[in-house]
């Protein structure tokens, strides 16, 4: 063996870092529609897929509106009571970086019209099969387009398994 191994495994460390952050989706809140009264963020979010080191961000008048993250109880009722965040610039990133189900709010009152959305958030990674659906939708003009957020995470799997046969490759030869 010419390569040694902790070298190699330094290289992939570095090179899965650098796939896994490029990979990364922020998912705009009520995409055009931003964060605002009136609108059914539950329709949204089942719309996306989130994984771990997504963001979610928000973008909204700041003089009317803010995001708090609070726990179910809050976001059932309408309170910021315990909240683990908040945030108010009209335009926030807010990193998802742990696999559970988050809860954001508005505390100014828009909560009760509606400003509140719920994510459940992924554990990396997600199945390779959205790289061989992008691949197909390409070449079928009447296929679904890949769904938001799956995009690039195909690469990244592919890129892992290559990664993981090369690693187990070395200790057979
Ligand atoms: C939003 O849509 C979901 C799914 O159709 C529905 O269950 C829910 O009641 C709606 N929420 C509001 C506030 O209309
Ligand atoms: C769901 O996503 C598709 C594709 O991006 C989009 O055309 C559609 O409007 C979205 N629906 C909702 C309710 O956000
Ligand atoms: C939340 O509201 C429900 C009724 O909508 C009530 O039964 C419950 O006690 C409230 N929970 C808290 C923690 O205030
Ligand atoms: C949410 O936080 C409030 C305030 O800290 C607490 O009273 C409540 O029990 C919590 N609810 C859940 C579901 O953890
Ligand atoms: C908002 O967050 C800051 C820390 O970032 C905290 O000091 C402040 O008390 C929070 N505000 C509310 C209303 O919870």
């Amino acid at each position: 063996m010419s390569t040694s191994p902790s070298l190699l495994h330094l290289a992939s460390a570095v090179l899965l870092l650098l796939l896994s952050s490029a990979a990364a989706t922020d998912h705009i809140v009520g995409a055009n529609k931003g964060w605002n009264p009136g609108i059914n963020y539950t329709l949204w979010a089942n719309n996306q897929t989130f994984y771990v080191g997504d963001l979610i961000s928000f973008r909204y008048q700041k003089t009317q509106y803010n995001v708090f993250r609070v726990n179910k109880t809050g976001y059932d009722n309408c309170t910021t009571e315990g909240a683990t965040g908040n945030w108010s610039s009209g335009k926030d990133f807010i990193p998802l970086d742990k696999a559970k189900r988050y809860y954001f709010i508005c505390g100014t009152g828009g909560c009760f019209n509606g400003m509140k959305v719920s994510v459940l958030v992924h554990a990396l990674p997600p199945p390779p099969r959205s790289a061989v659906a992008a691949e197909h939708s390409a070449k079928d003009s009447s296929a679904p387009p890949a769904a938001p957020g799956g995009g690039g995470r195909g690469v990244f799997g592919i890129v892992f398994g290559v990664i993981v046969s090369v690693w187990f490759g070395y200790g057979w030869i």
